[in-house]
């Protein structure tokens, strides 16, 4: 398994362009447009889900190469529950072939694979496949790659907020103690540092109940090509927009 290097990073940070830019550490994907993409060419939706499997590829690969440190890529949303079953039934396809496909892309980068989400409502299937890639991948020593499946920004909160209000039943946590941390430590993923680039394609705008408590700072690029277009090109664009923002965070500049 090899991460890339330092010297590795440099040289693609340098063909992009982004040497001695500001990066992200944390970079959340909202991949949408695949469905818009097929129509445009008069197909069903679900070939643009297919095609969209190179884009995830790129995506990955190219953030690996320059170092991003934490990709969390919005492959299926709680509410994505509510399309046609077909579309459903493809789209786990997918995930599962993804996962059996890419593993050696994953390995050869020295990506660390895991998921968030209500991983429990996955077909077994998927759920044996996402166990067996994240274990595989679990020594990787370069970016942690989240995939967001099941996700709900607020059953995220909800489960956290539940598992604070045990320990407050059970006399270990006193209400007035509650603190950012507590919340945070009942994330799926707490280790995880807050978003600082949010990218969504098909020039939508909006966060779609995704991370919204990682997110409260993050810098918000919109592509305006549609999820099965985007190539690593875009995404070295997207990194280009977040190093001209000035973040404050709520401070003055020149303090
Ligand atoms: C994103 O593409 C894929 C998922 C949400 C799983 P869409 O399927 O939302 O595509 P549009 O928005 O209908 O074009
Ligand atoms: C957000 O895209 C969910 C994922 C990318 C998985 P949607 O296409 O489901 O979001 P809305 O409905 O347009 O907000
Ligand atoms: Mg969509």
């Amino acid at each position: 398994m090899s991460a890339p290097g330092a010297e590795s990073i440099a040289r693609a940070r340098h063909a992009a362009g982004l040497i001695d830019c500001a990066m992200p550490r944390h970079v959340a994907v909202i991949m949408d447009g695949n469905g818009r993409w097929a129509r445009q060419r008069t197909l069903r939706r679900v070939m643009g889900h297919r095609r969209g499997v190179e884009a995830v590829r790129a995506t990955v690969t190219s953030a690996a190469a320059v170092g991003i440190e934490y990709v969390t890529l919005y492959a299926f949303s709680t509410e994505n529950w509510k399309r046609p079953q077909h579309e459903i039934t493809v789209l786990m396809e997918l995930l599962e072939r993804f996962l059996h496909d890419e593993l050696p892309t994953l390995l050869d980068n020295g990506i660390r694979l895991r998921a968030i989400g209500q991983v429990e409502r996955l077909p077994a299937s998927v759920r044996k496949s996402l166990q067996d890639t994240i274990a595989a991948t679990a020594h990787g020593s370069g970016m942690e790659l989240s995939l967001a499946l099941s996700y709900g920004g607020r059953d995220e909160l909800v489960a956290a907020m539940r598992s604070i209000a045990q320990s407050v039943a059970n006399g270990s946590l006193a209400p007035e103690a509650i603190s950012a941390a507590d919340i945070q430590g009942g994330l799926y993923a707490p280790h995880l540092p807050d978003v600082d680039l949010v990218i969504r394609s098909a020039g939508e705008q909006r966060l779609s109940n995704f991370l919204p408590w990682q997110s409260i700072y993050a810098e918000f690029v919109t592509l305006e090509q549609l999820w099965p277009d985007i190539r690593e090109e875009h995404i070295h664009q997207a990194l280009h927009a977040f190093a001209k923002r000035q973040r404050r965070f709520g401070a003055v500049e020149d303090a």
